[in-house]
């Protein structure tokens, strides 16, 4: 991102009880009436994918600081409304898969890309069925909020290992700090000496969450 993008960037919340717009994205909340109008037509959703998560929020300020390179191929890896992807696409031209296991995330994913003026791939499919060759497609993969359960730790542990093997560059998992993810946190200090960061934003809203940071070695 250039200088002059960051600063067209501020100031960064539009004052709408509608919408928040941060770092130039603009996502809709709940109430919105498009949101209320797609969820009216949807039986609902299986795994939390259907607000706006401020963890995305969080990871989308870090990565200002630590930027993909340009044209990366970003993997978002339990996208929801694929914001963070969203982010990555239009300010460093990233070409983003967001994967879900919930399928009806995608309606939304599709409407803030509309709206945020860029594209990404959605792919309905769970992160335990890629494959190293799958991952090998990949220069960096990112999530936030997707260790939430207990029985996520060692599937996502997994799945870090072989997006390392196959040559995943940098992983990027932001978190609100839940025990399932400090667990997640522990095995990948242990086995690839990832770190942890705190990040705190004030925009839109005053939160700090925390984001697990491996890089292939
Ligand atoms: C708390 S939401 C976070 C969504 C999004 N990352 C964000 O920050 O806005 C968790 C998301 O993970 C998805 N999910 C849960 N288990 C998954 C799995 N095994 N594979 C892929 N996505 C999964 C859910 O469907 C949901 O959209």
């Amino acid at each position: 991102m250039q200088n002059s993008d960051k600063q067209q960037q501020k100031p960064v919340i539009a004052n709408s009880s509608l919408f928040v717009e941060y770092l130039g994205i603009k996502a809709l909340l709940s109430r919105h009436p498009e949101i209320r109008r797609l969820k009216r037509q949807q039986q609902g959703h299986s795994a939390h994918g259907n607000k706006v998560w401020r963890s995305s929020f969080v990871l989308m300020d870090y990565l200002t600081t630590y930027p993909p390179k340009a044209s990366s191929k970003i993997l978002d890896v339990g996208c929801g409304w694929g914001l963070t992807g969203i982010f990555l696409a239009k300010h460093y031209s990233a070409k983003v898969t967001g994967i879900d296991i919930d399928p009806s995330v995608e309606t939304f994913l599709q409407l803030h890309a509309s709206i945020n003026k860029c594209s990404i791939v959605f792919q309905a499919k769970g992160f335990e069925s890629f494959a190293k060759d799958d991952l090998s497609a990949y220069d960096e993969i990112i999530a936030a909020d997707i260790c939430f359960w207990d029985e996520m730790v060692d599937p996502l542990f997994d799945f870090i290992g072989l997006a390392l093997e196959a040559g995943v560059r940098r992983i990027l998992i932001a978190d609100p700090g839940r025990p399932p993810f400090w667990s997640l946190c522990d095995k990948c200090v242990e086995s690839h000496g990832a770190n942890i960061v705190t990040r705190r934003i004030y925009e839109p809203w005053k939160t700090e969450k925390f984001v697990l940071i491996i890089e292939n070695q």
